[in-house]
């Protein structure tokens, strides 16, 4: 990842906070590097004496939220979120987005469900005109799980996408486990998905699969962060 990256997401990370985040609120804190970045910038705030009451969508952000300072709650303690904050691995303009390069999708769509709002913050790499060329991520749970590939298959196929190929996510030679104890399927399509919504649906009724890459319904709008450092708001 680049330095100009990198930076790009800091930027997202400094803006959402100056237009979202406010003393009082409970926050959904999101995963992956983006999300990681707020969450750095936030516990300087909370140093500062900003109240707030958090919860994450993964083990990983959880250890980084500790190391700056910031108290997390367990999700069924903290009732209705008013914020989640995560970033995608795309996200078209009507704000719909593949999730789950970092195979915390489950926990991401849960957090996000249970908040009033999520805001998305991501660089300007992510923004694409038609999802798919990230490999779409299901997570499937591990019992028959090549029964539940050939039906993911037949699914992403019945929506015109041909030539798919499904791969069981590996790092190290050995299956990449969830938070959750399950599989990622990843499923490469493409940037052809034209209609994500049926699809999210549709993959999500296959017996054994968990949950899909696919937010449709999620966000209320992005922050990009710009290599130029600048950064602009959807809503
Ligand atoms: C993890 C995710 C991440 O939010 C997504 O992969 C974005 O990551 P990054 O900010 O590192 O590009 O969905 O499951």
């Amino acid at each position: 990842m680049s330095n100009q990256q990198n930076e790009a997401k800091k930027v997202a990370a400094r803006r959402v906070i100056q237009e979202f985040v406010r003393n009082g609120m409970k926050l959904g804190l999101g995963s992956g590097t983006t999300s990681h970045f707020f969450v750095r910038e936030l516990g300087k705030h909370v140093a500062d004496g900003m109240k707030l009451t958090c919860t994450t969508t993964s083990r990983s952000t959880i250890e980084v939220a500790r190391e700056v300072g910031i108290a997390i709650t367990d999700p069924n303690e903290i009732g209705e979120i008013d914020l989640t904050i995560d970033g995608p691995d795309e996200i078209d303009r009507q704000f719909n987005m593949i999730k789950g390069g970092g195979a915390c999708l489950l926990w991401e769509k849960i957090v996000a469900h249970a908040s009033r709002r999520m805001i998305c913050i991501c660089d300007e790499s992510k923004i694409v005109d038609c999802l798919g060329q990230f490999p779409l991520p299901v997570e499937v749970v591990q019992f028959a799980w090549k029964q539940t590939e050939r039906q993911v298959k037949r699914i992403i196929s019945e929506h015109g996408i041909h030539n798919i190929s499904v791969v069981r996510r590996m790092r190290d030679d050995k299956p990449v486990v969830t938070d959750s104890g399950n599989y990622i399927l990843d499923c490469h399509c493409g940037a052809v998905i034209a209609n994500p919504a049926p699809l999210e649906t549709e993959l999500n009724r296959i017996p054994g699969v968990v949950e899909n890459g696919l937010f449709t319904r999620e966000a209320a709008g992005m922050v990009v962060g710009c290599f130029d450092g600048s950064s602009y708001l959807r809503t």
